[in-house]
């Protein structure tokens, strides 16, 4: 079978700093068509040469427009290419352009897919199975014999690279994975499990957990914590690749949402700048080439490629984990019994929250929220267990719901579940007395507690 060129139809999203945007290109993916999200002012000639099907502009109604008057997107109305617009000042814009007055209004009939299959024609060529097709063939185009390492570390990204690499060049592959002992629990385990033993990838497993508690001793900034984590990561990562001989290329799981978040930082037009990186983050004297097989998908068309080459999906669709991990959910300094009191209560609260169904939806409240864990607090409690008096440590169960992690509601969690899991934490963990529900929204808090 022959794979269709999936980048054939192409859809071209403005945008005009609004808070939609990168919502909007997914909706346009969704469809089944490929769409690239560039600044307003993009170059004349570079927008010729993208060659779109169709364009949509999106701006925010309610915000100021970044510009006054409509002559940066005048090239796009000079190609004869269907235009939407969403939430642009609609009384500035030539009567052919379709308008739309804010993003709510897109889900009335699935205005956008009309509008990228109907009124630009597009087939709908962006599959999961065409998107595998395709890396494939350019992995192997860009590695043809050669070795390829990837840092493996167990979340969505990198194990659907190391998925989609296994696939394209087998066992030119080795997979770097470094546990920092600052895992959920079994993690590791289950990470071997699944890529050594079950898939069959070559993994080289690194434990590193002395290295990093030796290091984190007697540090309790946050942000000095992430900072010697991340620097010792890429010192026991640089330490393996050294080891390794005749590795020309280095793997990373970049997805597009990194690519538009570092675009608009760099021309200074990104709304909120994070500035948090990957633990992955790799020095730059590497010399290495990138293999980025996943640089041009959004996170729901990672998990669907993740599904697609059969990878489990309650590993696909689990909840984020930052690269510093239980690190930055250890208040403070951080040790090896900590780490452990952590471990087993968040396993507890995760594994509850899978159990236990909403009737209105039929989902488990795991799926129902996007990010919960347990962070440890270091503070001792008086607490009562079988008549005898415990004074021990605090946990802080935290739960929420957001779309893009810059702003999150803490999740209401009925309160039978809480209690169950409190309930559990305080019986089965001899070290922790008592059990508080964090109901801190983002702003002005932040998802994580450091
Ligand atoms: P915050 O705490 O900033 O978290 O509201 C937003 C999202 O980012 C994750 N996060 C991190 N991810 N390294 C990471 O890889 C980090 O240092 C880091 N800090 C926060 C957090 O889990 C949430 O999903």
């Amino acid at each position: 079978m022959i794979t269709p060129d999936i980048h054939a139809e192409r859809i071209l999203v403005l945008d005009f700093g609004s808070e939609y945007t990168q919502l909007i290109a997914r909706k346009v993916r969704t469809a089944g068509v490929y769409c690239e999200v560039h600044p307003f002012d993009m170059e004349e000639g570079a927008l010729r040469d993208f060659n779109p099907k169709g364009i949509i502009l999106s701006c925010d109604p309610g915000a100021a427009p970044l510009v006054a008057d409509p002559q940066p997107v005048a090239a796009a109305y000079q190609l004869d290419v269907p235009l939407l617009s969403i939430g642009y000042e609609h009384a500035r814009l030539p009567a052919r352009v379709q308008k739309i007055p804010d993003y709510d209004n897109t889900s009335s009939p699935g205005l956008i897919q009309q509008f990228v299959l109907q009124d630009c024609g597009c087939t709908g060529l962006w599959t999961p199975a065409n998107i595998i097709e395709d890396a494939i063939a350019s992995v192997r185009a860009q590695v043809g014999e050669r070795q390829v390492l990837l840092g493996l570390s167990g979340g969505v990204d990198s194990s659907v690279v190391a998925a989609l690499l296994h696939r394209a060049i087998g066992n030119q592959l080795t997979c770097v994975f470094v546990d920092h002992g600052l895992l959920r629990l079994h993690e590791g385990d289950q990470v071997m499990r699944m890529f050594a033993d079950n898939m069959g990838v070559k993994v080289i497993r690194v434990d590193a957990e002395q290295r990093f508690l030796e290091r984190l001793k007697g540090v309790s900034d946050p942000e000095e914590k992430r900072k010697i984590i991340g620097r010792t990561f890429i010192e026991v990562f640089d330490e393996e690749a050294a080891k390794l001989e005749g590795i020309d290329f280095l793997a990373q799981g970049t997805i597009y949402p990194d690519i538009i978040e570092s675009v608009a930082i760099k021309h200074g037009k990104a709304r909120v700048i994070k500035s948090h990186h990957n633990v992955g983050g790799l020095p730059e004297d590497m010399k290495f080439e990138l293999v980025e097989p996943l640089k041009e998908l959004f996170k729901d068309e990672v998990r669907k490629l993740g599904v697609e080459l059969g990878l489990p999906e309650a590993m696909v669709y689990r909840h984020p984990f930052p690269g510093p991990g239980l690190g930055v959910r250890i208040l403070g300094e951080i040790n090896k019994e900590y780490a452990d009191l952590l471990r087993q209560a968040d396993h507890i609260f995760i594994e509850e929250l899978r159990n236990w169904v909403d009737e209105s939806t039929g989902k488990n409240w795991y799926d129902l929220t996007s990010q919960a864990f347990a962070v440890f607090v270091p503070v001792k409690s008086v607490g009562v267990v079988n008549d005898e008096r415990r004074y021990a440590w605090v946990v802080s169960l935290r739960a929420v719901e957001t779309i893009d992690f810059m702003t999150a509601r803490w999740a209401h969690l009925p309160y039978g579940l809480i209690e169950k899991v409190s309930t559990r934490i305080i019986t089965e963990i001899e070290n922790i007395s008592r059990v508080v529900y964090d109901v801190s929204s983002k702003p002005p808090a932040t998802i994580e507690w450091e």
